[in-house]
């Protein structure tokens, strides 16, 4: 398997003036932070598939929900925490005993409190003073020590905290206890820069390990976090898929490989199982992962320009920061309208599919003209693109070419067919009418050439290939001539009746070269 990174190189040069932590703590807040998630509510027992999930994936925390939200919740913290996890288990509490009782008697290795330290929270929502709540945070802290806990400290709201009221609350909940202090930036209004400061600042204030919790408001949690840990913060909260509060919080995967691929930071993280457990936070919360989400997104690995697609084939590393393999993903090309024949021919090696360099030309054509139409084409149309491509002639062996066709339908009128063909280089035109477009076409074609007349259609089949009201189609025809020989032939456009002359022509030329 092959395992790469290939980032900027400018990278090494300001990384060496970073003092970065040897390892970075991966804080997953998904089960308490990403259940608040509008419209999201997971049963308990989806909180210990995902819970189970994390532990197999390396977090090393699972902050596994907030114990007074429900009998529920309270129910799945409990049974994440007696579930033998390698993970440390938190549960959240305010700065209120029955928060911090009901977190106890959970069993949880940590209860992560928080109390509102900004002005605009206080004034607003908690209605204290400052002196006020930090003698709670401070009184609430000790109290859960007592209880042999790990205790987390969070100031909500500290990126709008005064920086000298915040200093004095950090300095004071280590003093009482705290192992760890974390910084969130509840409504994702600072800047990188602003995070750096901060956290800079506070490194200098207590000596437990720093946390970052960023939210994604002005899409910045990502940068933030990592802008915090080139200040010196040893912990990221972190959600799988960005899932969090308004716009979620800094997500998982972008963090871990961030730190991973363009810090060369290590977390305990399995990186090859982060698809895996995007997905199945996908399928159990219902949020949609954007195909453009970086690292485990549907488009992450996937190509559709000619030029990127030949880079990639050439060397990975010409599109391909990271090996896809590295995160669970896989690469992908896609045929659209920016398709090149080299990313065409790729494609039809995997179907196991071989053609000439005249038929790879045609079926780039036509996967170009499909992709003008707005559409993306799958395999299973470019088999019968293929298919019908190579159940034609090699263009001088082909007889018949048609040139134009137009047709005349509708409820009030005959169907009525118009078509222009060359017949060995010669131009021919003429029309037909018919009981519907298709065979208005057909008879507009033996219209033309009279010296088809022994020949019988058969059969005709047509099928939709993929769903939908622009599926392409494909038509089968079987001609027979007068001594019985029948010819079999092809002919896939999203247009039913240009797919049927297309067929027929095909069917014809067989016939001319004698082809069955
Ligand atoms: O965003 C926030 O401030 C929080 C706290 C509870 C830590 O989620
Ligand atoms: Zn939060």
């Amino acid at each position: 398997m092959q395992k790469e990174v290939f980032v900027s190189e400018f990278i090494e040069r300001v990384s060496k003036e970073l003092k970065l932590p040897k390892r970075i703590r991966i804080f997953d807040t998904t089960l308490r932070d990403g259940e608040q998630t509008p419209g999201v509510s997971l049963t308990p027992d989806q909180k210990i598939l995902i819970a189970r999930q994390l532990d197999k994936l390396g977090v090393d925390t699972i902050e596994a929900g907030f114990p007074m939200v429900s009998e529920g919740e309270r129910k799945a913290i409990k049974a994440i925490a007696g579930a033998g996890l390698d993970a440390e288990i938190c549960a959240l509490a305010r700065c209120v005993k029955e928060d911090i009782d009901a977190a106890l008697d959970c069993d949880v290795d940590c209860v992560h409190i928080f109390i509102a330290t900004s002005d605009i929270h206080l004034k607003h929502k908690l209605k204290l003073s400052r002196e006020e709540a930090l003698a709670r945070a401070v009184e609430w802290v000790e109290y859960a020590k007592k209880h042999g806990v790990v205790v987390e400290f969070s100031a909500e709201d500290a990126t709008r905290t005064n920086l000298e009221f915040l200093k004095q609350v950090y300095q004071a909940v280590v003093k009482a206890g705290a192992n760890r202090i974390n910084v969130p930036d509840t409504v994702g209004c600072i800047t990188p820069r602003g995070m750096n400061y901060l956290i800079s600042q506070l490194k200098q204030a207590v000596r437990v390990p720093i946390s970052v919790h960023c939210h994604n408001d002005f899409g910045l949690a990502v940068s933030n976090s990592l802008a915090g840990v080139e200040a010196g913060a040893e912990q990221v909260h972190v959600t799988v898929n960005g899932l969090g509060e308004r716009a979620g919080n800094a997500s998982l995967e972008e963090a871990v490989m961030g730190l991973r691929a363009l810090y060369g930071v290590k977390p305990r993280i399995k990186t090859e199982l982060l698809v895996e457990t995007s997905d199945l936070v996908e399928r159990l919360t219902g949020v949609m992962v954007p195909p453009n989400k970086a690292i485990v997104g549907d488009n992450a690995f996937a190509h559709e320009a000619g030029i990127h697609v030949h880079g990639v084939l050439e060397f990975a590393g010409t599109y391909e920061p990271l090996s896809p393999e590295l995160v669970g993903h896989h690469r992908r090309l896609v045929l659209g309208k920016h398709a090149g024949a080299r990313s065409v021919n790729e494609q039809l090696k995997d179907l196991g599919v071989e053609v000439g360099k005249e038929q790879l030309l045609e079926i780039t054509k036509r996967v170009k003209e499909l992709g003008d139409k707005g559409k993306v084409v799958t395999d299973t149309d470019l088999r019968a693109i293929a298919e019908s491509v190579l159940g034609t002639l090699p263009p001088e062996e082909k007889v018949v070419e048609l040139k134009e066709i137009t047709v005349l339908t509708g409820s009030t009128v005959t169907p009525t067919a118009s078509v222009r063909v060359t017949v060995r280089g010669g131009e021919r035109a003429g029309s037909g009418t018919g009981v519907g477009p298709v065979d208005a076409a057909i008879n507009a074609i033996r219209n033309v050439m009279k010296e088809i007349s022994a020949l019988r259609l058969k059969e005709y089949h047509l099928d939709a290939i993929t769903g939908g009201s622009d599926a392409l189609a494909e038509v089968t025809v079987k001609l027979e001539d007068d001594k019985g020989n029948l010819y079999i032939a092809k002919g896939v456009r999203e247009d039913v009746v240009i797919a049927s002359v297309d067929a027929m022509i095909n069917g014809i030329n067989r016939y001319f070269a004698g082809r069955k």
